[in-house]
């Protein structure tokens, strides 16, 4: 069978882009089994043929309506895939769905009946928000990072903003990657659309949120970039773990330290 992504190379860089991204996330052991998800917004690399290609799946309800998604496409980790085996396979275990018009249902066009991710509602709605604000931001991540999950099991660490100083003080590339902080949504139900609500809700403040007790989400313009900020975070967890370990509580740089790498970088407040 012959792969959408034939002749098609700047889809397929999205895609092997995405299958770069899944190798790290096993690699770093924030994907057990089938843990985390990836979507990736493909609309601007579909072309006109794509846009006529039968679907190979039922419609299926995404659980609400998302207006701003009609006649979008995604890229999407399927439901039940290892991320281990998207960093080899990744038209196996994902697929290109595209959203209808009524802005409510999905199809599967390519390349397997892979069905997404069970975390799509929270993904399309994340996605929904982005597009509705204007966002230039392609790409969403869920992954479940042991340091930083771990932190969410400390109920002083889960007042806002404790995290994101924390996270912030311990090298001072987090504070210039990660510009926006972490924001902290309480425990919800996994693949609910409440955990969809509450983290769009968070997208106002935030590229990035914790997840109560279960992982991590980023949104950006890429799933590189996206990568990239989870991973700066956890490196920031692992040095505040360090010297935890190490017998003594890390100083963190000073405010007045954050404050001028905040002006000198031009960062967000
Ligand atoms: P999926 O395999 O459905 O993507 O679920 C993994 C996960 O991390 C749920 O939160
Ligand atoms: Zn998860």
């Amino acid at each position: 069978m012959k792969s959408i992504l034939e002749n098609r190379p700047l889809l397929a860089k999205q895609v092997t882009d995405v299958a770069e991204v899944a190798g790290y996330l096993w690699q770093k052991g924030w994907a057990e089994r089938n843990g985390g998800n990836i979507t990736v917004n493909v609309t601007d690399v579909v072309d006109a043929e794509i846009r006529k290609l039968p679907a190979i799946s039922d419609r299926v309800a995404i659980g609400r309506p998302l207006p701003n998604l009609k006649g979008t496409y995604f890229f999407c980790k399927g439901t039940n895939k290892r991320m281990r085996d998207l960093a080899r396979q990744p038209m196996e275990n994902g697929s290109v769905i595209r959203i209808l018009d009524d802005g409510s249902h999905y199809e599967i066009i390519a390349d397997n009946p892979v069905k997404p991710t069970s975390e799509l509602v929270s993904h399309l709605s994340m996605h929904n928000y982005l597009i509705g604000k204007g966002s230039n931001y392609k790409a969403a991540l869920h992954t479940h990072p042991i340091d930083l999950v771990a932190m969410t099991h400390h109920a002083p660490f889960l007042k806002k903003d404790v995290l994101t100083n924390i996270l912030w003080s311990m090298i001072p590339e987090t504070r210039a990657f990660c510009p926006r902080g972490l924001g902290i949504i309480p425990y919800k139900m996994p693949s609910s659309t409440e955990l969809a609500d509450a983290t769009i809700k968070e997208l106002d403040e935030y590229d990035v949120v914790m997840w109560e007790k279960h992982g991590v989400c980023s949104v950006a313009e890429n799933i590189m970039e996206a990568f990239d900020m989870v991973d700066t975070l956890s490196k920031s967890a692992q040095i505040y773990l360090t010297a935890k370990s190490m017998g003594f509580a890390p100083d963190g740089m000073s405010q007045e330290q954050m404050k001028e790498m905040q002006i000198a970088f031009n960062l967000p407040g």
